[in-house]
């Protein structure tokens, strides 16, 4: 049974979950987290819902036998694929899942136009479709999956000529439409959120959910009695499918210091 003490679970398609094990980890520093990029299978974006699925399913698997006591599934591709499916197949844990922030952004827009970028599957998911249709009535919401991005980051190329172009050709026809709020709807954007701001200038408010996850994961926690408030400083554990030495390698770049040893190897079937 899960304690107080037991780790919080959070995985991604690759480092993208990164950015909200980041603000998890600003907002509850006594937590310990294990964190699984699938990187052997990134970008799931592109792929078939069947097989995001079943890796969402394994992944939660493996979390559930390191003895987690919630999971972030901190990636909207998952998230908008299988976060239903997964709460009904393991009722024991609580999950929290991504949702493209277009309420806050819809909310709070004077023009009118807010920009989502985001993957292929999480715009052709039923989540996004109605969160759009029950939040942004009357907002015009423009759309962009900024192709080959999440591989630039991926690589830890935050900053090169090829990501800023990826963003330019993303997000200078929305300026152009006069957007004023652009929404991370991809877990892996937040680490290109300064290219971005340099991009888009002042006028426009960048909305990173991350944050408001870290709530929500508190908000869980307290509610099922599962708070690790013993004022420790929590650790990081990390598995990859991908190559252990190139997660290790990459890491500094979204400001995580871990040595290998701290890296587990791990397979999906
Ligand atoms: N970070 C992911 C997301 O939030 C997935 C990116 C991908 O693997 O395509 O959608």
């Amino acid at each position: 049974m899960p304690s107080r003490q037991s780790p919080i679970g959070v995985f991604d398609s690759g480092v993208g979950g990164l950015s909200v094990l980041r603000a998890i980890r600003e907002r509850l520093p006594d937590e310990d987290m294990i964190y699984v990029a699938d990187q052997a299978h990134v970008p799931y974006g592109p792929r078939p819902r069947e097989e995001v699925l079943q890796f969402a399913e394994e992944i939660v698997r493996y979390l559930l036998g390191r003895g987690v006591k919630l999971i972030v599934v901190a990636c909207n591709t998952a998230s908008a694929v299988a976060l239903h499916g997964l709460r009904e197949t393991f009722p024991e844990i609580p999950f929290v899942g991504m949702e493209p922030a277009v309420k806050p952004a819809a909310e709070r827009t004077q023009s009118g136009v807010v920009g989502v970028l985001a993957t292929p599957a999480t715009f052709q998911g039923e989540l996004y479709a109605s969160t759009v249709e029950r939040f942004a009535q009357g907002v015009t919401v423009l759309q962009d999956t900024c192709p080959g991005l999440v591989e630039q980051i991926e690589k830890g190329a935050l900053d090169t000529s090829e990501t800023r172009q990826i963003l330019e050709d993303a997000l200078l026809p929305m300026l152009a439409q006069g957007m004023d709020r652009v929404v991370m709807g991809c877990t892996h954007y937040p680490f290109v959120i300064p290219v971005i701001k340099e991009i888009v200038g002042d006028g426009v408010e960048v909305v990173d959910p991350s944050p408001a996850i870290a709530r929500q994961v508190e908000r869980l926690l307290e509610r099922h009695g599962l708070r690790n408030t013993g004022g420790g400083e929590g650790e990081a554990w990390f598995a990859t499918t991908g190559e252990v030495e190139q997660l290790a390698g990459v890491l500094p770049v979204f400001s995580i210091q871990c040595s290998v040893n701290s890296i587990q190897s791990m397979s999906l079937s």
